[in-house]
C-alpha cells in the first residue's frame, strides 16, 4: 500500500498505541479489499465499543471494559490498549434499547445498567449519541463527494444516493477503525468507476406514497441483488422520506447500497452519466404484475388477521412521518388486544415532544420510543404473534427474527389494524 508519512507515523505508534492498532487493521483490510491507499474521512458512524453483557463475557480476562471491547473486539488487537478521544467526527448509530422505555421493551436492570456505563463511554470519547439508523436526520448531513464511513445499509444507501456522500458499507471493526485513524481504504463507493449504473429498472406503473416506494424498492433489490440499478419510468421525483423508505427496502432484498434516478439523483442528470458511457446490463420491468408479486410476497408471512402488535418507525421516523402518525391516530385509542410502537430518534423525538405528537401518541396508547427498534432490539410486546408493518425493510427481517406473522401495508392501515386489532389492508 501507499502510505503517506503522516500514515507511517500512526502506523509506527507516533499518535499512540491505539491509533497504532487502527492503522494495522485499517491495513489488514485494504489488503484484503486490494485497495492501493487510502482516503481521509471525518465523518464516521458506527457502533464503537458498546457491547452487551454476553459479548462482554468474552473479554472477562481483559477487564470486560470498554477499554478491553475497543481494543479486542473494535481494533481486533493482540493487546489491551487504552482508548483516547477520536480524532474524526464520529457519531454512535442505533443501539439496543431506549433511555427511558426499556422496561416496556422488556429489558433488565443489568441490561439497562450496562447499556448506560456504555453511553458515558462513548460520550466521554468524543462520539456523538445519535443513536439512530438516520444519521442525516439528526443532524450528520455528508455533501456531496464527501468521504464518510458508515455502517447501516438504508444510511448507507441513502448517502451515496440521495445525497452523493462516498460510503461502502462498512462494519463495527472498520468504522471504529476509521474514528481514531480518520483514513479508510481507497476502494468501491469510493471511487467514480465504481459509482456507475449496472441494470436499468424501468417503473411502469405509477409510484406515489411511501408505501408504494417501499413495494419499488423491494423489487428492485430483489432483481439487481447487490449491484447498481439505474431506475427510469413512470416517477415523479421523491421526497426524502420516499427515498429512506425505497433505499432501505433495496438494500433488505437485495445488497444495493447506491442507485441512480434518471433527471433525480445527483449523479445522473441523464441516462449518460448514470451508467458511465452507454448503457448496459439488464433491464427489469416494474408494471401491474410485478407490483402485486412484490406485495403478495411481502405479505406472504401474514395469515392471521388478529394484529396484537403494530411497529413504526423503520428506518427510523422523520418528524413529518410521526406528526403523521400522530394526525391518522388522534380521538382513537390502541385497541385493547393490539400495541402501537413508533420509533425515531433522540433529536427527532425531542421535536415530537415540542410539537406536542409524542402526547397525542400517548393519549391514543401508543408509544414513541428512540435510539432502536424491534429487529435491532429484539424485542416486541410480550405475547406477540402478529405484526402489522410499513416498512418492507422490517417486514423482511422482523417475522424471520422473531417467528411471529407481518403484514405490510399503508401507515394508514397499519394504524387502522393498531385501532381494530384487525388486518384490513389490500392492495388497490
Ligand atoms: Fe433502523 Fe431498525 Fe430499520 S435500526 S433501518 S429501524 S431495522
Amino acid at each position: 500500500m501507499k502510505l503517506t508519512g503522516r500514515e507511517e507515523a500512526m502506523l509506527a505508534g507516533e499518535e499512540g498505541a491505539a491509533v497504532q492498532k487502527a492503522m494495522e487493521l485499517l491495513i489488514r483490510y485494504a489488503d484484503a479489499l486490494g485497495a492501493e491507499d487510502f482516503v481521509e474521512t471525518n465523518n464516521v458512524a458506527g457502533v464503537p465499543g458498546s457491547a452487551p453483557p454476553w459479548i462482554k463475557q468474552y473479554y472477562a480476562a481483559d477487564g470486560g471494559d470498554y477499554r478491553a471491547v475497543f481494543s479486542r473486539f473494535d481494533l481486533d488487537a493482540d493487546e489491551v490498549v487504552d482508548i483516547p478521544r477520536m480524532n474524526a467526527f464520529s457519531c454512535h448509530l442505533q443501539g439496543g434499547m431506549d433511555p427511558m422505555l426499556w422496561r416496556e421493551q422488556g429489558m433488565s436492570e443489568a441490561a439497562f445498567d450496562n447499556f448506560r456505563s456504555d453511553e458515558q463511554q462513548v460520550a466521554e470519547h468524543g462520539i456523538q449519541l445519535l443513536k439512530t439508523c438516520t444519521p442525516y436526520l439528526a443532524g450528520n448531513v455528508p455533501v456531496m463527494g464527501e468521504h464518510c464511513a458508515w455502517m447501516e445499509s438504508s444510511a448507507v444507501i441513502f448517502c451515496n444516493s440521495v445525497i452523493g456522500g462516498r460510503t461502502n458499507c462498512e462494519g463495527r471493526e472498520s468504522t471504529s477503525a476509521a474514528m481514531l485513524a480518520r483514513r479508510i481504504p481507497n476502494w468501491g463507493f469510493h471511487r467514480d468507476e465504481y459509482r456507475k449504473g449496472q441494470h436499468s429498472v424501468n417503473v411502469a406503473v405509477p409510484v406515489d406514497d411511501v408505501f408504494e416506494w417501499g413495494m419499488l424498492g423491494y423489487f428492485v433489490g430483489g432483481e439487481v441483488q447487490d449491484t447498481i440499478p439505474v431506475i427510469e419510468g413512470a416517477i415523479a421525483a421523491p421526497s426524502l422520506i420516499r427515498h429512506k423508505h425505497f433505499g432501505a427496502a433495496a438494500a433488505s432484498s437485495g445488497g444495493v447500497e447506491m442507485y441512480h434516478m434518471v433527471g433525480i439523483t445527483p449523479e445522473a442528470p441523464g441516462v449518460e452519466a448514470a451508467f458511465g458511457g452507454a448503457r448496459r446490463g439488464e433491464t427489469f420491468r416494474y408494471d401491474a404484475a410485478a407490483r402485486r408479486r412484490t406485495y403478495e410476497t411481502l405479505n406472504s408471512v401474514g395469515q392471521c388477521e388478529d394484529v396484537d402488535y403494530v411497529m413504526l418507525g423503520c428506518p427510523h421516523y422523520s418528524i413529518e412521518q410521526i406528526a403523521h402518525a400522530a394526525s391518522l391516530i388522534e380521538g382513537r385509542k390502541v385497541h385493547s388486544n393490539s400495541a402501537l410502537w413508533i420509533f425515531t430518534s433522540r433529536s427527532v423525538k425531542a421535536l415530537a415532544d415540542a410539537n406536542g405528537h409524542t402526547e397525542t401518541l400517548r393519549k391514543a396508547g401508543a408509544l414513541l420510543m428512540t435510539d432502536t427498534c424491534s429487529a435491532i432490539s429484539q424485542a416486541v410486546p410480550e405475547g406477540t404473534r402478529v405484526a402489522a408493518l410499513d416498512s418492507a425493510k422490517q417486514v423482511h427481517y422482523l417475522p424471520a427474527m422473531m417467528g411471529i406473522e407481518g403484514w405490510y401495508g399503508t401507515t394508514a392501515d397499519c394504524i387502522d389494524a393498531a385501532c381494530s386489532g384487525k388486518w384490513r389492508g389490500r392492495l388497490a
